[in-house]
């Protein structure tokens, strides 16, 4: 197989998907026809789902909790840690899963660009997230202790911007290692923007891309210098030399 030469200079962006959790048991969106309950995940996931039926939107992230809570990290998530351990700060990990299991793994330099399934945060006033590992099945609802308006999970919502400082990283990491950074994106779909532009970005400063997937979609794959097929969890513990 394939592996990732990795120097002493080298700078390695990685940016998972969905796809690295797939063995721990939680399902891809996609993957589940993307209904939650017969219901379409931008209903649960959007803040004018929120605005309907915040009972429901919680119904669907509690559970969530539960179940990201019933997995451990698998051979994937071991494999990143343990490249980060060797790299330290030449390493940066952007994740668009929500699971919370690039951190249990003991990856460090993690940021959460879709935000975290384990944080809640006001719906109306700038108090910051905190962290929440309660369930919200019945009523009453979370309500702000500052302001007492609604909590919500801190999840970058279907139709929400992503927060700047988190993007500016990520192109910095490009910018300032041009020529000495390796991209690797591993089981993400490359449906879901900005983090699908990040390999166009990548190479735009100079960096050798890498895709890691188990059935990578054909369009999103060409656009790579290396495609590595297979689940994560296999491939990963034998990439990096
Ligand atoms: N675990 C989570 O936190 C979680 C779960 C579902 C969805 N989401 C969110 O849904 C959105 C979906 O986009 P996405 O691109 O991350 O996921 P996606 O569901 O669109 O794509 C998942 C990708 O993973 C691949 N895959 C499946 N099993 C794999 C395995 N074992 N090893 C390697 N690859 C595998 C599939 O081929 C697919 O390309 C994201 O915004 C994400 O935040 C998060
Ligand atoms: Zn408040």
């Amino acid at each position: 197989m394939d592996r990732i030469e990795i120097g002493p200079k080298t700078f390695v962006v990685v940016a998972t998907g969905a796809g690295i959790s797939a063995e721990s048991g939680l399902a891809t969106f996609r993957g589940a026809g993307g209904l939650w309950e017969g219901h379409r995940v931008e209903e649960v996931a959007s803040p004018e789902g929120f605005a309907a039926d915040a009972q429901l939107v919680w119904r669907f992230y509690s559970e969530r909790r539960k179940s990201a809570l019933a997995v451990e990290p698998n051979a994937g998530h071991l494999a990143l840690a343990k490249l980060e351990e060797k790299l330290g700060d030449r390493f940066l990990l952007a994740t668009q899963n929500v699971d919370g299991l690039h951190r249990r793994a003991g990856s460090k330099r993690v940021i959460a660009i879709h935000g975290e399934l384990f944080e809640s945060r006001c719906a109306q006033c700038f108090e910051p997230p905190f962290e929440d590992k309660q369930t919200y099945l019945e009523p009453p609802m979370p309500k702000c202790q500052v302001c007492g308006m609604a909590l919500r999970p801190n999840i970058v919502w279907f139709g929400e911007a992503l927060d700047h400082r988190h993007l500016r990283q990520v192109r910095e990491a490009f910018e300032d290692h041009r020529g000495d950074c390796v991209f690797i994106a591993i089981g993400t779909s490359g449906q879901v923007y900005p983090a699908a532009g990040f390999v166009d970005q990548a190479r735009s400063f100079g960096a050798k891309t890498w895709l890691v997937d188990l059935d990578p979609a054909h369009e999103f794959a060409a656009r790579f210098h290396h495609v590595v097929r297979g689940k994560s969890g296999e491939v990963l513990p034998q990439l990096f030399g």
